[in-house]
């Protein structure tokens, strides 16, 4: 299926970008981190790449005490977002992330805290915002059909993780119906070649990946002839001041501490594969897709 305007996900909406004949900046999961997202808006000039070539996957506010300004500075910067499930529970005045937690797990008190406080710094202009923002978004890369998602394809909170069975980004796939998913939610960054297509996750701007460095990542998508390269990038920034100001804030002290150390403050939510990867740090080599199948 080619990337098309008409299509809907849900109910929702999907923004067609058309056709993209250069490089891409993805990330997502800012998490009101607003050190992270001026050293990726830093390394988007030094790569000579305009707001307009910097997707967000969502998430913009969770655990960080910058989630208006870093609304904000997506909004009036142009860049091209799409709906989390933290932007959909804003918009809609939900009372939870919309993570799908464990009543009582770590994740979920934690959430109490730091949703209550996202929930608070928000503006009507910004909710409004949130709401206006597409679901998915579906462009072409040099020919080659992409869709944008946040979590899974039909379900905005799903997590697929690198570690899952090859069946399970068959479906995934076969649901987005496109050569190449870019997708985020799941905060660690990892590539899938299944059967030819390409499902990939630039983990997270806003927070560690859980490999024991206080690096956060993103990813640079470029075409290269009839190639498609996915870089995962990893940037350092002033994650001391983020950490400063979280404390200051009265938000769980877990997540400053994460930025910190590198290290999640709880696994709830992780399969055995990635909960065996914690603190081991993230190597990750340029991923060529060439668009055949080679195998799961
Ligand atoms: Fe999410």
């Amino acid at each position: 299926m080619s990337a098309s305007g008409e299509e809907t996900a849900g109910g929702e909406d999907i923004r067609n970008l058309g056709e993209i004949g250069g490089p891409l900046i993805v990330c997502g999961g800012i998490y009101g981190n607003l050190e992270a997202l001026d050293a990726l808006l830093a390394e988007a000039d030094r790569l000579g790449l305009p707001p307009s070539r910097i997707i967000h996957t969502g998430d913009v506010a969770a655990y960080c005490a910058d989630p208006r300004a870093c609304a904000e500075r997506i909004r009036e910067l142009g860049l091209v977002a799409i709906r989390g499930n933290i932007e959909e529970q804003l918009a809609t005045g939900a009372e939870d992330c919309g993570c799908g937690f464990e009543e009582d797990s770590a994740c979920a008190v934690m959430a109490d805290e730091w949703f209550a406080y996202v929930r608070n710094q928000m503006t009507d202009e910004l909710r409004g915002w949130m709401r206006g923002l597409p679901r998915h978004l579906v462009l072409t890369l040099r020919g080659n059909s992409v869709r944008v998602v946040h979590g899974g394809v039909d379900n905005i909170s799903e997590y697929v993780f690198g570690s899952a069975p090859a069946g399970v980004f068959r479906a995934v796939l076969e649901q987005a119906g496109t050569d190449v998913v870019l997708a985020g939610h799941t905060g660690l960054p990892f590539t899938r070649f299944i059967g030819g297509r390409v499902w990939h996750n630039t983990g997270s701007l806003g927070m560690p990946a859980n490999d024991g460095t206080p690096r956060v990542w993103y990813s640079l998508v470029r075409p290269d002839g009839d190639r498609i390269v996915f870089e995962h990038r990893a940037l350092t920034y002033d994650y001391r001041k983020t950490a400063a100001k979280l404390r200051e804030a009265g938000l769980p002290d877990g997540y400053a501490r994460c930025l910190e150390t590198g290290l999640w403050p709880s696994l709830d939510i992780l399969p055995r594969a990635e909960r065996a990867a914690r603190g081991k740090p993230i190597a990750l080599r340029p991923q060529i897709w060439t668009g055949e199948p080679a195998g799961a």
